[in-house]
């Protein structure tokens, strides 16, 4: 058989798991719900959602890839033996990833547009009113966003095109020039509004502002955000070799995740509260107040032009690991060529995609589906949360302590060993089948 193809070194599979992690996610959704749900007291549950639900299963994800050496879907096949049942995790992940992509490929356009837009100086003459109807016509338009959406799925399919190599090739350059740009912005944005109102915001532990939607929410978004629940994880961690500890990685990714979403508060919140500006819409927040705010800024034009370009390499380092679970499925289980894999499979996606390009005031159809934002719950709210609960009991219960130790590097009767077994037969699918008895209910 022939040798899996495998990362280079244990710090390129983190920083790739961290780029698919860090994305939208993070500059987009984190800082919005968490305004929405009143800082510290939600920040906290968030916390908890990612230390001890989401990591749990990250590592769970990770280690069920390496010991199979294969696709999501064919990983959990291989360890399932003869219960078909479980194929249901792998069927999930792909219609999962698949789904998500096509959106996010929409959205990870737009920051493409906003970065030409700024470099040129398209951006200079956006005040506080016209911001918002520019940003309406601009999603309102079917060339552009179709365009864009063309862009950003050809640069995802180019660089899965090269498998490991091209993944690795790509992190190595986003994610430095990411941590970098992210400062850099942080610290404009702080020198100029400072940071206190930002660090009170965040930290002041409020329980009376956090609802039961608030808590769901934190869960959501701790899954989507830490990139579980779709196979994506799994993926990653079968081109991981045997000789690297998985435990550490999985807590490397948590922590670094966990940074760069409060480092996209630090970059925002200063803004939105030292400019006093009205962040009823926050959720488009990103292409239309803080458009013009950070034009406002010392050398605004090209911090606003760096600012997009920062959330479009976050971005891309996510949207190649949601093509990367599709593509390899393709390639392993048809047994076709990588490229033929990663053609076919870009295609389809891009194609679904369409879909949600149009569904922002550009056709009338798509736009009264709500296919975009259809979508998006749908995946955010069920699939994914799903998927991880499946991995959770198909890893805590299913698999043998043998296998789990293996992989761990751990002894049967560790602590460590035993409180993350805990954690993956019993707290988290807990916690997961209330989440999803409160949505069904609600
Ligand atoms: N984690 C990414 C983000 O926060 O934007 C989104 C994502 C990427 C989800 C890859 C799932 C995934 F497989």
């Amino acid at each position: 058989m022939e040798k899996r193809k495998k990362w280079s070194s244990s710090v390129l599979f983190i920083m790739a798991c961290v780029g698919s992690a860090v994305g939208l996610g993070n500059i987009w959704k984190f800082p919005y719900i968490t305004f929405e749900n009143g800082g510290g007291a939600f920040v906290l549950i968030y916390l908890f959602a990612i230390f001890m639900v989401g990591l749990p299963i990250l590592l769970a994800e990770m280690l069920i890839g390496r010991e199979a050496e294969a696709n999501a879907y064919d990983s959990v096949k291989k360890l399932a033996g003869k219960v078909k049942s479980w194929r249901i995790i792998g069927a999930l992940a792909l219609f999962s990833s698949f789904a998500i992509l096509s959106f996010y490929s929409v959205v990870a356009g737009w920051t493409l547009d906003y970065f030409f837009n700024a470099v040129t100086g398209n951006l200079a003459h956006l005040t506080f009113e016209s911001t918002g109807p520019h940003f309406g016509a601009f999603v309102a338009n079917p060339l552009k966003q179709v365009g864009y959406h063309t862009v950003f799925m050809s640069l995802t399919a180019f660089i899965i095109l090269r498998g490991t190599k091209g993944i690795e090739k790509a992190i190595e350059i986003l994610m430095p020039i990411l941590g970098v740009l992210i400062l850099l912005v942080a610290g404009v944005a702080i020198s100029k509004y400072g940071s206190a109102q930002t660090l009170d915001f965040l930290f002041t532990v409020d329980f009376s502002k956090v609802t039961g939607h608030g808590i769901l929410e934190a869960f959501g978004h701790a899954f989507f955000t830490l990139s579980i629940g779709l196979g994506a994880m799994i993926v990653y961690g079968s081109y991981f070799p045997r000789e690297h500890s998985l435990g550490k990685a999985a807590i490397w990714i948590g922590i670094l995740d966990t940074v760069f979403a409060l480092m996209a508060c630090l970059m925002i919140y200063p803004i939105i509260f030292g400019s006093g500006m009205n962040v009823k819409e926050s959720s488009s927040i990103l292409f239309t107040t803080l458009s013009v705010e950070l034009q406002q800024l010392p050398g605004g034009q090209y911090i606003c032009a760096l600012f997009y370009l920062l959330v479009a390499f976050a971005a891309l380092s996510s949207t190649i690991s949601l093509l990367e679970p599709i593509a390899s499925f393709a390639e392993e289980h048809w047994k076709i060529s990588r490229k033929k894999a990663t053609l076919v499979s870009a295609f389809s996606i891009w194609f679904l995609g369409l879909a949600s390009a149009l569904s922002n005031g550009a056709s009338d159809l798509f736009t009264s589906l709500k296919v975009m934002d259809r979508l998006d719950y749908l995946t955010s709210n069920w699939t994914l949360p799903v998927g991880a609960f499946l991995v959770a009991l198909f890893c805590g219960w299913w698999l043998s302590d043998e296998i789990k130790t293996r992989e761990l590097g751990l002894k049967k009767n560790d602590t460590l060993y035993f409180m993350w077994n805990f954690l993956i037969r019993i707290v988290s699918p807990l916690i997961l089948l209330i989440v999803f008895i409160y949505k069904l209910l609600q």
